[in-house]
């Protein structure tokens, strides 16, 4: 597989072409690879129940075998496929969020390979809602296993060219379908607890999935600074830049964080490093007056995490293909997809500044 070449198939993001659709399903049931783009982000898909395509799968993303993957679904009547039982509020949840971007831990189906789950005895299951996804799938009829369609560690995909940078000849499809519409993973449910418990926060937000279920807990995630700092030598980034550095700048008040992003920024051009700054539309003013000079993308309306959420991986990526050295984030709340925001940017940071004086910033 690997060192073969990748060919990049264009296709209407809402109405894929049903020659391109067939050739990938014919792909995908022959034991390849195709990436192809969810709501999400783009997934790195292969047959869920071909053990060798799956090893493919850890092997093209360089992901360890320890880390379960996504099985995909055209509908939830397909849930016998891949599941041993279904529990009761499953329906309740695919009626109001899929297709979708939930992805629900069930009992696992015996034809599932473990290497799919890392050895559990659950499995992590989603029914897509973009046009391409669904199509693959039906025309497919296929369970696709898929990851985000990056190399192992590294941000996500919302676009073909992003995927085509990291897996380039280690896959042998990419269906391009353009942007994905939602830019952060799914949201993780374990529903095996009595109160159901997000372990992933993403493009479902906790107060949809509450506005359903009623409380729903939340898997406290430390920053991966923090998490360093607790058990040195375990540290391992996610969704982090190739390059650059991230500092994540989280001082709820706009006078704070100015007088932040001027220390980290001197602190910064000091050692001679180049810094770009992902900020909200709300920033531009502030910023061109303090910092005309800096590289700076706003990434949406801080009263609109959609948007911020849309344009959070694109925006990374950008910074470090510019040549950043460092990048201040600055953090977008809680609020809706805020939570799976914050989430991502905990991953990537190397440093979490949250009190000026604290952290010598
Ligand atoms: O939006 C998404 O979920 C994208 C698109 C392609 O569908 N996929 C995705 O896959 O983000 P991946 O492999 O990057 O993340 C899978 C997540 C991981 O956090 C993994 O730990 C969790 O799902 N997961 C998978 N199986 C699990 C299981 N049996 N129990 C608990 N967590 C599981
Ligand atoms: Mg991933």
């Amino acid at each position: 597989m690997i060192g073969h070449v990748t060919r990049c198939i264009p296709v209407d993001p809402c109405a894929p072409a049903l020659d391109a659709l067939q050739e990938a399903a014919e792909c995908l049931k022959s034991g390849g690879l195709v990436a192809f783009p969810t709501e999400t982000v783009y997934g790195l898909g292969g047959n869920a129940l071909d053990g060798r395509a799956v090893q493919r799968i850890f092997e093209a993303k360089g992901r360890p075998a320890t880390d379960p993957l996504i099985v995909h679904l055209p509908a939830v009547e397909a849930l016998p496929m891949v599941v041993k039982s279904i529990p009761d509020v499953v329906s309740t949840l695919a009626e109001h969020f899929w297709p979708g971007p939930l992805t629900l831990i069930l009992p696992r189906g015996e034809k599932v390979p473990l290497s799919v789950t890392a050895g559990l005895d659950t499995v992590a299951v989603r029914v897509p809602s973009h046009p391409v996804a669904q199509a693959l799938l039906r025309v497919s009829g296929l369970a696709i296993a898929a990851p985000s369609a990056n190399r192992f560690g590294g941000v996500s995909p919302t676009t073909a060219g992003h995927v085509l940078r990291d897996l380039e000849g280690r896959i042998d499809m990419v269906l391009d379908g353009g942007a994905t519409p939602i830019g952060v993973e799914s949201t993780v449910l374990d529903i095996s607890t009595a109160v159901p418990r997000i372990l992933r926060p993403g493009g479902v937000s906790r107060e949809a999935l509450e506005a359903v279920l009623g409380p729903v807990d939340l898997l406290e995630r430390k920053a991966s600074q923090e998490e360093a700092q607790a058990s040195p030598g375990l540290l391992e980034k996610h969704y982090a830049p190739h390059h650059a550095r991230l500092i994540l700048v989280e001082i709820p008040q706009n006078e704070g964080l100015q007088e932040a992003f001027a220390h980290l920024v001197t602190q910064a051009e000091q050692s001679g490093a180049r810094v770009g700054a992902l900020i909200a539309d709300e920033d531009l003013a502030w910023l061109e007056t303090q910092f005309p000079a800096m590289a700076r993308l706003a990434l949406g309306s801080l009263n609109d995490p959609g948007t911020v959420a849309r344009n959070l991986y694109a925006g990374m990526r950008a910074m470090d293909e510019a040549g950043m050295d460092v990048i201040l984030v600055r953090d977008f709340g809680t609020a809706g997809l805020g939570l799976a925001i914050r989430d991502r940017l905990y991953r990537a940071a190397s440093q979490i500044v949250r009190h000026i004086a604290q952290n010598g910033a």
